[in-house]
């Protein structure tokens, strides 16, 4: 399947799990335009992500989230669409991201994001004196939301990234076929 004429992609799941990488990949694979929500906030901010954690606090990023995601399921598009971490944690935004497209989570260990990101600096969140105890906090309260708004879900961890876009490709592909045989 190279070519996709439905709806939009969207991508999910904890910070570090590939969403953005694995965005462009599919977007090069299925020819479809790929845009990221944190990018397009912090575009429409005119400022980065921890400078909006650290100025207007995190529930105005959260608001920004909540009004793209709203906009973004009243427009029909067809592109993939990579999201932030906590995205799905809003039950409002797990309705819009649904309402998008067909929901991928990209599921990963806590011990993997944290050696994927230790050395990282543009997550506010992870910015603290122990990041390991506060990404399996952070996970343990979020995995149902994820799992929730999900309608495909992807385990990443120790995947290349070839592997994890041809489980994706597997994914879609099945669920494409239920949907139509349903
Ligand atoms: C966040 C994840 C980040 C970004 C913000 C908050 C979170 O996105 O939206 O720092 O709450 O998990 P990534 O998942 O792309 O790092």
């Amino acid at each position: 399947m190279n070519e996709r004429k439905s709806k939009n992609i969207v991508l999910i799941g904890f910070m570090g799990c590939g969403k953005s990488t694995v965005g462009i990949k599919l977007s090069w694979k299925f020819k479809m335009p790929v845009i990221d929500t944190d990018k397009l906030i912090e575009r429409n901010a005119g400022v980065s992500i921890s400078q909006i954690f650290e100025k207007q606090g995190e529930t105005a990023f959260r608001d920004m989230e909540t009004g793209l995601l709203k906009e973004l399921s009243e427009q029909s598009t067809t592109r993939i669409i990579s999201t932030g971490g906590g995205t799905p944690v809003r039950p409002e935004n797990r309705a819009y991201l649904r309402a998008c497209g067909t929901v991928i989570y990209l599921r990963i260990s806590p011990e993997c994001v944290y050696e994927r990101l230790k050395e990282d600096t543009t997550r506010p969140l992870l910015q603290c004196e122990n990041p390991l105890e506060k990404i399996r906090g952070l996970m343990q309260s979020r995995r149902q939301a994820y799992e929730e708004c999900a309608h495909i879900i992807v385990d990443v961890d120790g995947l290349t990234m070839e592997q994890v876009l041809e489980r994706i490709e597997e994914q879609i592909n099945e669920y494409e076929r239920q949907g139509v045989c349903e």
